[in-house]
């Protein structure tokens, strides 16, 4: 019988790239998401998706029933927004996720990938970043992140065969298998670049250029999807009884927002007028890992490292769904 694997937030960009991914691969694969973020189209018809809150344990609980493991994407992920609303963000990510881990504890599923990120290193004294530099967020975005980093490890002092592997993404781009990423409203770098080029937008904004940083815009580590999701998967098959594993999943080079402005305007082809605004609040000027103990532990090796075809896979996309996942599911087939 094909394992069972329960994917949180499969409804996602990254989600729902896991979802094909896993399924791809012969699992038996139930997506629990909400769709408050997600889009239902986005979700692989071969696997069962089940709306619903992550705040209802006891039926979380039945849905668990018979898994290997849980792939924990689900989770509020915009810095900014967790600024201005944060009770918001703790309510979604912590609360949510101590109600997944109480259900996980009560349908005896013990294996569990969950995604956490670079904002919680907050503003990091050297680069690159190592697994065991500070955790000190400075957005409410990673302090809630850390704080289910935390409850995970408080549940495996109680219980010695939960295992757990947390995985630190840096910045995620890119797109394969006709999925794409479709926030709403979009703040995400990449897609806004994206409209700018495609005319939706009149300009781009760039949030600060006074940061301490080579050009003065804000650096960040950009990883492919396909290669994160090749990381949950090395995960997954390295998951020992009790394992406590955290790994930072970036490649481990820095790209300014400036690059990116230049990059986009050369893989479309497409000139747009870029401004310089405030900066925005909770962003960190530089975010870079150090890959090397994911490479060396889990025999990660990203095969997406050119940013200019990571952009390219997703203009590709957009001009392959000019309204996103909005037109498809205005029309369910
Ligand atoms: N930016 C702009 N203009 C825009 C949008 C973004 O200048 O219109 C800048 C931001 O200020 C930031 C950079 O582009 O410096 C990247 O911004 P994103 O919003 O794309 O990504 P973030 O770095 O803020 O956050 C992302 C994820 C988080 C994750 C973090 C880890 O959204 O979930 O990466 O590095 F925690």
């Amino acid at each position: 019988m094909a394992m069972k694997i329960v994917v949180t937030g499969g409804a996602g960009y990254i989600g729902s790239h896991a979802v094909h991914t896993l399924v791809e691969e012969g699992f038996d694969v139930v997506v629990v998401d909400n769709l408050s973020r997600g889009h239902q189209v986005a979700v692989d018809r071969r696997a069962r998706l089940v709306v619903m809150d992550l705040h209802e344990t006891e039926r979380l609980a039945r849905v668990l029933e018979g898994a290997a493991a849980v792939w924990h994407f689900a989770a509020w992920s915009v810095v900014s927004h967790s600024v201005h609303d944060p009770l918001a963000y703790w309510d979604m990510n912590v609360t949510g996720s101590v109600s997944l881990l109480r259900a996980m504890h009560s349908a005896q599923v013990k294996r569990l990938v969950f995604s956490s990120t670079a904002a919680t290193y907050g503003i990091p004294k050297s680069l690159p970043i190592r697994e065991d530099a500070p955790q000190a967020p400075i957005n409410p975005y990673g302090q809630t992140k850390l704080a289910v980093e935390r409850a995970i490890a408080d549940l495996q002092g109680a219980d010695p065969e939960f295992s757990a592997t947390i995985l630190r993404y840096f910045n995620v781009v890119g797109c394969a298998f006709g999925l794409g990423e479709d926030h709403r409203p979009e703040t995400h770098l990449v897609p806004i670049l994206l409209q700018a080029a495609a005319g939706l937008r009149d300009h781009f904004a760039i949030f600060g250029d006074d940061y301490p940083t080579p050009d003065g815009t804000c650096v960040r580590d950009y990883v492919h999807v396909a290669d994160l999701v090749k990381a949950h998967r090395l995960a997954l098959a390295a998951m020992e009884p009790g394992d406590r594993r955290v790994y930072n999943v970036g490649l481990g080079a820095g790209w300014s927002v400036r690059e990116l402005v230049a990059t986009t305007r050369a893989v479309t082809g497409r000139d747009f007028p870029v401004r310089v605004k405030a900066r925005r609040s909770g962003d960190p000027p530089a975010l870079v890992t150090d890959p090397t103990r994911i490479t060396r532990e889990l025999g990660w090796s990203p095969r997406h490292r050119d940013i200019a075809d990571a952009i390219a896979s997703q203009w590709s996309w957009m001009l392959e769904n000019p309204e996103g996942w909005r037109r498809l599911e205005e029309v369910p087939a």
